[in-house]
């Protein structure tokens, strides 16, 4: 009997480690890629999704409105740029909680509005580690 039982547990190990936090992300995911995909400067697609949105390729550490090749970035969002400000994943999380507070309390502008008119309350900093390990 024992001998019978090894491989099962070493099966349920593969799947605990490996498919578990894939399938918590890919699930955080299925709320970005109606507007955003991830692809590689060479062309690779690594997340598959739309294009109403900056592709979110290396956004961790990225300079805000960073997406060269996106022409429909907001004036606040370009404004909030302007401060110098990076995709730190504290900046992350806070602009996906909030996106027009976090641009309020960056550029200091009371009325400052996202172009992004989505936001997600749990899940930013482990979509954060996800695009950050995507990318690498
Ligand atoms: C309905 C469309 C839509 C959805 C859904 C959406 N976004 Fe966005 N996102 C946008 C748009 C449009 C912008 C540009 C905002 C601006 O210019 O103010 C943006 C901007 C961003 C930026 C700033 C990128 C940069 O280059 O500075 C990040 C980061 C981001 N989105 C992350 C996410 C994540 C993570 C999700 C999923 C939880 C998500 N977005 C869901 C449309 C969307």
């Amino acid at each position: 009997m024992k001998h019978f039982r090894r491989p099962l547990v070493a099966l349920a190990l593969i799947a605990g480690v490996a498919v578990g936090p894939l399938a918590a992300n890919e699930d955080l995911w299925r709320d970005c890629r109606t507007c955003h995909q991830v692809v590689a400067p060479d062309g690779t697609v690594l997340a598959r999704g739309g294009r109403a949105g900056p592709n979110l390729y290396g956004v961790a550490g990225r300079a805000l409105a960073g997406d060269g090749g996106f022409r429909l970035y907001s004036s606040d969002l370009q404004q909030a740029a302007a401060t110098g400000a990076r995709w730190t994943e504290d900046n992350f999380v806070a602009y996906l909680a909030g996106p027009d507070q976090f641009l309020r309390g960056i550029t200091g502008n009371a009325t400052a509005q996202s172009g992004m008119h989505v936001a997600l309350g749990q899940g930013g900093a482990e979509l954060f580690r996800w695009l950050r390990d995507l990318s690498n």
